[in-house]
Formats: structure tokens, C-alpha cells, sequence
């Protein structure tokens, strides 16, 4: 089978990280290269990084990315982990001017939700699964029958016991702010799991982002119905399911 290349760049609130990708296989082919992302993490400042990321990869041909906002038409509807100046921002637009390349967006937890559909542990499964990415916010990517059901916020419902919204109280950066431990952040996040499984009832529920890395430190303390997974490929699902997803785009 012909290789099918095409670089992915996962953009996120603290890390802008790309690889070329296989498509065929899902594999990365080289080593990602992560570049900060700036702060304030403004339309202008990021639209640097991501064309000297690209231009580091020595790229020209289609780039795939996944942005942590919602993602219409290209344009971004919110902004909880960057500036809000990116609201009503054209991302592919800017993206696209900023690296000279066709440039493809949806949302970053969207994007490693596709790549786990696809080559990881999601693959083939059926019914309702959600896979929730832990990172500077929570996000999520819920699928019905193998079917995105693309832009959900499940990072974003109002923990009424917390009065904040979930990524407030149980994202990685929350554990970092307020120095918890394991426990008692994985006490958290499970209290976040029980409220999501009480109204949607996941058959499946799969982590990303950097902490589905340190599952072991907080596996004990899930105790929701459904299993619960570190996905198979972990933190560079970003960056696959945005390679994939430019890709189904082009074939449209
Ligand atoms: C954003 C989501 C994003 C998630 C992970 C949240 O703050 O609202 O769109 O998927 O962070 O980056």
C-alpha cells in the first residue's frame, strides 16, 4: 500500500507539537517536535509558532491540526485555555497564511479521538464511546457507533457540589494549581466521571493528553460502570487524528 504522509500538529495551551504521520498506519514517523505555546497565546502569536513548527518539519503539502476550542467552519467559537481574542478567529485562515500550507482544523480532543477510533483502543468498538483528554483543560470525544458526534464540551458542565465547570476543579493543571496529590485529585476525577456517566452512560470511556501517561498513579480510584482506559496511544493521538482527519477532508 502507498504511504500517505501528512503532518499533524496537535496545538494545545501549553504545547504546540507536531510529527508527519502515516496515514495508513497511524505511526509517527519522526521524533514530534514541541514548541511552547506562547503566552498570551493570541490569534498573531500562535500563528508564529505554528509556521515555524511547520517550517521546522521542512513541510509543504496538507497539515492537519487540532486547536482546543470549538471549531465551526474553521472558525473557533470559545477560548477557555487561550486568549479570547481567537473567538471569531478563521484558524485555518490564520494557520493556512502563517505556514503557506492547506491547512484542515476540529477540535484537539476531537482529533485524538479520531486516531483512537481508528488504531487504537477504540477501534471497532461499538455503542457509546467517550474519550476524555487530560491536559491544561478537560477535553472530550464522544462517539455513537464509531460515528463523532463532533464539538461536545464535556469538560465544561457545571459541577453544581463544585460550583465550577469540570476543568476547573479536575484537569491537570487544577492538580497543579492546588498541588494534589494523586489521590485526591483521582478522587476528583472520578467524581467528574460519575457526573458524566449519570447522564450519558458511555459504554467505553478512553483518557488522552499527557495524563492518560500516569494512569497507574489514579486507576485506583475509578469506580464508575464503565471501564476505564488509558488510550492506546496515549499523548500523540493529537497529533495522529489531526494528520487523519486532514486527510478525510482532502478525500471529500
Ligand atoms: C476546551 C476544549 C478542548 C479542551 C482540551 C477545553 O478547555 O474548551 O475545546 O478540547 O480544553 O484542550
Amino acid at each position: 500500500m502507498q504511504e500517505r504522509k501528512i503532518l499533524g500538529i496537535d496545538v494545545g495551551a501549553s504545547g504546540i507539537k507536531g510529527g508527519v504521520v502515516d496515514i495508513n498506519s497511524g505511526q509517527l514517523l519522526n521524533e514530534r517536535i514541541r514548541l511552547e505555546t506562547p503566552d498570551p497565546a493570541t490569534p498573531k502569536a500562535m500563528a508564529e509558532t505554528f509556521g515555524e513548527l511547520v517550517r521546522r518539519h521542512n513541510w509543504s503539502g496538507l497539515v492537519g491540526c487540532g486547536f482546543p476550542s470549538i471549531i465551526k467552519d474553521g472558525v473557533a467559537y470559545s477560548a477557555a485555555n487561550i486568549s479570547q481574542e481567537w473567538i471569531g478567529t478563521n484558524v485555518v485562515e490564520t494557520f493556512s497564511l502563517a505556514c503557506g500550507c492547506p491547512v484542515e482544523v476540529l477540535n484537539d480532543a476531537d482529533a485524538a479521538g479520531l486516531a483512537e477510533m481508528q488504531f487504537g483502543l477504540g477501534k471497532g468498538e461499538m455503542g457509546t464511546v467517550l474519550l476524555i483528554t487530560i491536559g491544561s483543560g478537560l477535553g472530550s470525544a464522544l462517539f455513537v457507533d464509531g460515528q463523532l458526534v463532533p464539538n461536545t464540551e464535556l469538560g465544561h458542565v457545571f459541577l453544581k457540589n463544585q460550583k465550577k465547570v469540570a476543568e476547573q476543579f479536575a484537569s491537570n493543571n487544577a492538580r497543579k494549581r492546588e498541588d494534589l496529590s494523586w489521590e485526591e485529585w483521582g478522587i476528583r476525577f472520578n467524581e467528574y466521571l460519575e457526573n458524566i456517566e449519570r447522564v450519558l452512560n458511555p459504554d467505553l470511556i478512553l483518557l488522552g493528553g499527557g495524563t492518560s501517561k500516569r494512569f497507574d498513579k489514579y486507576d485506583s480510584y475509578i469506580t464508575v460502570r464503565a471501564p476505564v482506559k488509558p488510550a492506546q496511544l496515549l499523548n500523540a493521538a493529537g497529533t495522529v487524528g489531526a494528520a487523519v482527519y486532514a486527510y478525510q477532508q482532502s478525500r471529500k
